[in-house]
C-alpha cells in the first residue's frame, strides 16, 4: 500500500496530472501496487483566494505521503517567487530532497534540433544539487529603491550538501555502467567515452571559493569509485558541448542553478520541454520523493488541450522507480517509447502533431494495456 500525494497546481499542471493519475491507476492495479491518491489544493487558486500557499498542517499531511506528484505552479497573476519559493521550493528544502534526477534521452520517432544526432547520442541524467547554492534566498537588499541600491544573493555551499550529491551521482554512473554491461554493449560502446563517466559542471574559474570546495570533493569522492572516469567542465563549455556532442555525457553533477538552466537544454536535446521528466529525491527516504515535469505551468498554452502529458508520465516512471516498482516504471518508459515511435500515433503540436493531451495519454494507456 503506498499513498500518492497530488498536487495538479497551475496552468497546464492540471491537465497533464489528469493523464499521468490515470496511467498510475492502471499500473497500480496491474501490479498489485495498492496505490492510493491523495489530491492536493494548491497553487494560484488557493492563493488567490485564502492567500494561504502552503500551510504547516498541508506539510504534515503531505510528509505522509509515499510520494508526491506535481505538476507545475506559477501564474502571471501572482508575483514571482511567492509560489515558485513558497510551494516548490518549500518541498524539495522541507523534504531533504537534495538530488533533482533529471534524464535526458532522445526517444526513437522524436526530432531534436540538434543536426545529426540519435537516441543513440542523446541518453545522459544529470544529477543536480537540489537544497543549496542560490536557492537557500540568503541575501537582502541595501538602500532598497535608492540609486544606491545594492542586492545580494549568496551561494551557500557545504561540504555535507556537495558530497552527498557527489556521491548519489557515482552510485548512479556505477549503476548504469553495470546495467550497460547487463544489456551486452559491444567495447565500443563502452569505450565511446560516455560509459562510467561522472562530469563535474561547474565554474570553478571565477566561483573560486564555492566550485573549489566542489572540485576538492569531487576528486575525494573519486577515489572511492575507481572503475568510474571523470572529467570536468566549465558550465558554459557543458552548454556548447550538450549541444555539439551531448554523447560525450553520461552522468552530469552540478549546482543547483546551473542544473535547472542546462536542463531546459537538455529538455530541448530530447524534443522539448514536453517530454522532460523529474525526480525531486530524499534518497535516504526519510520523507517523500516529489516528481514533476521539468517544464512549468505554460501559461501560453493553458487551457487548449495542446500540452505534452508524456513529461508528466515519464515523470510517474521516475516515481515508481523509487517506489521499487521497476517493472511498472519499464512498462511506463516502453509504452511512451512505442507510441512515440509510432508514425501514425497521436502526438501534441511541440512535436509536431496535431493531438490532444487526453489522445497521447489514451494512447499511452493503451500501449501499456497491450504490454
Ligand atoms: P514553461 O516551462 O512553463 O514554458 C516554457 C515554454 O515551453 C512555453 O512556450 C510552453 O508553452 C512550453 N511548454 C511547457 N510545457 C509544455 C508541455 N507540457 N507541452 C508543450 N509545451 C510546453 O516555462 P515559463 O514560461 O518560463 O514559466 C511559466 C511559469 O511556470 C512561471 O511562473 C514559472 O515560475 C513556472 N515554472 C514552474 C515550474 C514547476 O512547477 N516545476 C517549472 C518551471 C517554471
Ligand atoms: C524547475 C523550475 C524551478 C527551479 C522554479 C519554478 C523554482 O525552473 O523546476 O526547473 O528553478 O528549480
Ligand atoms: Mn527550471
Amino acid at each position: 500500500m503506498a499513498t500518492i500525494g497530488v498536487i495538479p497546481g497551475d496552468g497546464v499542471g492540471p491537465e497533464v496530472i489528469r493523464e499521468a493519475v490515470a496511467i498510475l491507476e492502471d499500473l497500480g492495479a496491474a501490479h498489485g501496487l495498492g496505490l492510493e491518491f491523495s489530491s492536493f489544493d494548491l497553487g494560484s487558486d488557493r492563493y488567490l483566494r485564502t492567500t494561504e500557499v502552503l500551510p504547516d498542517s498541508v506539510v504534515q499531511d503531505l510528509a505522509r505521503c509515499d510520494a508526491i506528484l506535481l505538476g507545475a505552479i506559477g501564474d502571471p497573476r501572482v508575483p514571482p517567487g511567492v509560489l515558485e519559493k513558497g510551494l516548490l521550493l518549500k518541498i524539495r528544502f522541507d523534504f531533504q530532497q537534495y538530488i533533482n534526477l533529471r534524464p535526458v534521452q532522445l526517444f526513437p520517432g522524436v526530432e531534436t534540433p540538434i543536426k545529426g544526432k540519435g537516441p543513440e547520442q542523446i541518453d545522459l541524467v544529470v544529477v543536480r544539487e537540489n537544497n543549496e547554492d542560490l536557492y537557500v534566498g540568503a541575501g537582502g537588499f541595501t538602500r532598497k529603491g535608492t540609486p544606491e541600491e545594492v542586492a545580494i544573493q549568496t551561494s551557500v555551499n557545504t561540504r555535507a550538501g556537495v558530497e552527498r550529491c557527489l556521491r548519489y551521482a557515482f552510485d548512479l554512473a556505477d549503476r548504469r555502467a553495470k546495467a550497460r554491461v547487463f544489456r551486452g554493449l559491444s567495447d565500443d560502446d563502452r569505450s565511446a567515452g560516455r560509459r562510467g563517466l561522472v562530469s563535474l559542471v561547474a565554474k570553478t574559474n571565477v566561483l573560486t571559493y564555492a566550485h573549489d570546495l566542489w572540485n576538492r570533493a569531487f576528486e575525494e569522492v573519486a577515489r572511492d569509485y575507481p572503475s568510474i572516469k571523470t572529467d570536468y567542465h566549465h558550465v558554459d563549455a557543458c552548454c556548447m558541448r550538450l549541444v555539439v556532442s551531448p554523447e560525450r555525457y553520461d552522468v552530469i553533477v552540478t549546482t543547483n542553478m546551473f542544473g535547472d538552466i542546462i536542463t531546459d537544454l537538455g529538455a530541448v536535446l530530447q524534443g522539448g520541454m514536453g517530454v522532460a521528466a523529474s525526480g525531486n529525491l530524499n534518497p535516504e527516504r526519510k520523507y517523500p520523493s516529489m516528481f514533476e515535469p521539468v517544464h512549468g505551468s505554460a501559461p501560453d498554452i493553458a487551457g487548449t488541450g495542446k500540452a505534452n502529458p508524456i513529461a508528466a508520465i515519464l515523470s510517474i516512471g521516475l516515481l515508481l522507480d523509487h517506489l521499487g516498482a521497476a517493472d511498472a516504471g519499464n512498462a511506463v518508459r516502453s509504452a511512451v517509447k512505442r507510441v512515440l515511435a509510432d508514425p501514425d500515433g497521436p502526438r501534441t503540436p511541440d512535436l509536431g502533431g496535431s493531438g490532444s493531451t487526453s489522445e497521447v495519454g489514451r494512447a499511452v494507456r493503451e500501449a501499456i494495456g497491450r504490454g
